[in-house]
């Protein structure tokens, strides 16, 4: 009786395990069946963004015969080609005290830099950085305009020690003004916006120009001081760049936006008109953000946000790149995964729905993160997207989506640099023997703070260059170029010589 009781419970035990195998194996076959949709859509996405050497190589081959087209006429292609009319870069002779305002993102600055010339330089730097409220930058000029007054009115009525600005003169203070957005300028010192780029969407402003509307709100204010030069930050950038090394040829913005500027030789450029400079070169300001080529990788997301963005049709190349849209695509690619693949349950986060909810430095952040169980994935998604509880397998799989788009972009970015290269004709080394070096500066947040973006820029570059090449080019980081590269141009522009004393 005793055994077979024993029988029995051995029997009712071994039916319990397959009962429960039976369950573990179901559970198994429904994750499998539930991630196999997840993985259909990751890899489907993975192969369009992928850009092999070859692919670069050709898009390099297209940025470089656009910028051809753009410099032979206005609007002979989709790359501006903008002057500057730049054509005294800073040397290092320059003097005295000079300001610069650096507009073009969702802070401004502004910046006084005492310049000591030659052997001394830049004696001393001071800066004020200023969130501009999210209404004035749809709103309207006079609004935008005036706040950047007030600020300047107390910036420069806070002039201390260390700065010098002859006290019986009267001569308005000289201000290099960075406005970065595409601008057609018409010298060094004025320009009208062609368009709005970056979410900047100010009524009244497209085609007026930039420095009548910035000297009208400082007059307003009484605020003397005087535009001597209206540049944009990657013009910025090769200047500030420029003045610390020789051997810089172009300046390249990785930030929320994205674009380059080079020196060019007059005779290379057929619409150039009026007398050509005596240096016999100046910067271009490309607006590569603009440009367009069958090469490139556009996927399912990557439309609708254009479709759906401020400026569709436009800005292609920095929509596939530019801080201000990473953090985006990788939001679109996991709300399809959560609508078409149940990626985070049967519920589709509602927060998700939010279009630019997840921004670039977030992205970066869940990217970089070296915890074994990814627990910054984990709280990212949870404060940002209010999705609870995520499985190591679902954060492994965001930080691979963050691969694929931050991949892309950087890898694209470097195809941008050797288009330059190729049209400078840098990608090849001197017949003869002489030793070239090639500095290209970039500067901007994405480049600064996305490591992993700015490191498959460099490696990228390394692939698609020969060895030899690769060793004479160097990718600088030119820490703020942008704010005093244009104080020392409007050092250099200066209308009272004696700041330009040689
Ligand atoms: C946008 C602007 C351009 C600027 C870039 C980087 O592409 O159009 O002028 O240089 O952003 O800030």
């Amino acid at each position: 009786m005793g055994k077979a009781v024993v029988a029995a419970v051995v029997v009712a035990g071994a039916a319990a395990v397959a009962g429960a195998a039976l369950v573990v194996r179901r559970r198994m076959v429904t994750s499998a069946a539930r991630w196999a949709p997840v993985m259909q859509i990751v890899e489907e996405f993975k192969k369009q963004c992928a850009m092999s050497a070859t692919r670069l190589n050709q898009l390099a081959n297209d940025m470089a015969i656009k910028m051809e087209a753009g410099l032979e006429s206005d609007g002979g292609s989709e790359l501006k080609m903008l002057l500057s009319y730049v054509d005294n870069l800073p040397t290092g002779d320059e003097k005295g005290l000079f300001y610069a305002l650096d507009l073009g993102g969702t802070n401004f600055r502004i910046i006084r830099v005492q310049l000591g010339g030659q052997g001394k330089r830049v004696v001393k730097q001071e800066f004020v950085e200023v969130a501009i409220p999210p209404k004035l930058m749809v709103g309207t000029v006079d609004d935008l305009f005036d706040f950047i007054a007030a600020e300047l009115e107390d910036f420069v009525n806070s002039e201390g020690e260390g700065f010098h600005f002859p006290d019986d003169d009267y001569r308005p203070r000289e201000i290099g003004f960075t406005f970065s957005f595409p601008v057609k300028q018409s010298s060094i010192a004025s320009g009208v916006l062609v368009k709005w780029t970056k979410g900047f969407n100010i009524t009244n402003m497209v085609g007026e120009d930039v420095v009548a509307e910035l000297s009208r709100a400082m007059a307003k204010r009484d605020v003397n001081m005087r535009v001597a030069a209206l540049v944009n930050d990657t013009i910025g950038t090769v200047a500030g760049a420029r003045y610390h090394d020789k051997d810089v040829v172009a300046g390249v913005i990785l930030g929320t936006g994205t674009n380059a500027a080079y020196i060019e030789r007059i005779q290379a450029i057929p619409k150039w008109r009026g007398t050509p400079p005596k240096s016999g070169e100046t910067v271009i300001n490309m607006e590569w953000g603009n440009f367009q080529s069958s090469h490139f990788t556009i996927t399912e997301y990557d439309l609708a946000l254009d479709l759906e963005s401020l400026n569709p049709g436009e800005q292609i190349f920095e929509k596939l790149i530019a801080g201000m849209y990473l953090g985006e695509i990788l939001r679109r690619v996991l709300l399809k995964l959560a609508e078409r693949a149940a990626l985070f349950g049967d519920v589709v986060p509602p927060k998700l729905n939010e279009p630019f909810i997840l921004k670039t430095p977030a992205m970066s952040a869940m990217h970089h993160d070296t915890s074994w169980n990814l627990r910054v994935v984990g709280r990212k998604l949870k404060e940002i997207l209010g999705i609870q509880n995520t499985s190591l397998k679902v954060r492994k799989l965001i930080v691979k989506l963050c691969d694929i788009i931050a991949y892309r972009g950087a890898r694209l970015a470097a195809a941008g640099i050797l288009g330059i290269l190729k049209k400078l004709g840098r990608n090849t080394l001197p017949k003869d023997d002489i030793k070239q070096r090639t500095v290209i500066a970039v500067d901007g947040g994405l480049f600064e703070h996305y490591t992993k973006f700015s490191k498959c820029l460099n490696s990228t570059l390394a692939e698609i260059l020969s060895k030899e090449v690769a060793a004479t080019i160097v990718i600088d980081h030119a820490n703020d170029g942008s704010g005093i590269g244009a104080a020392l141009l409007a050092a250099s522009h200066s209308q009272y010589l004696e700041h330009r004393e040689s």
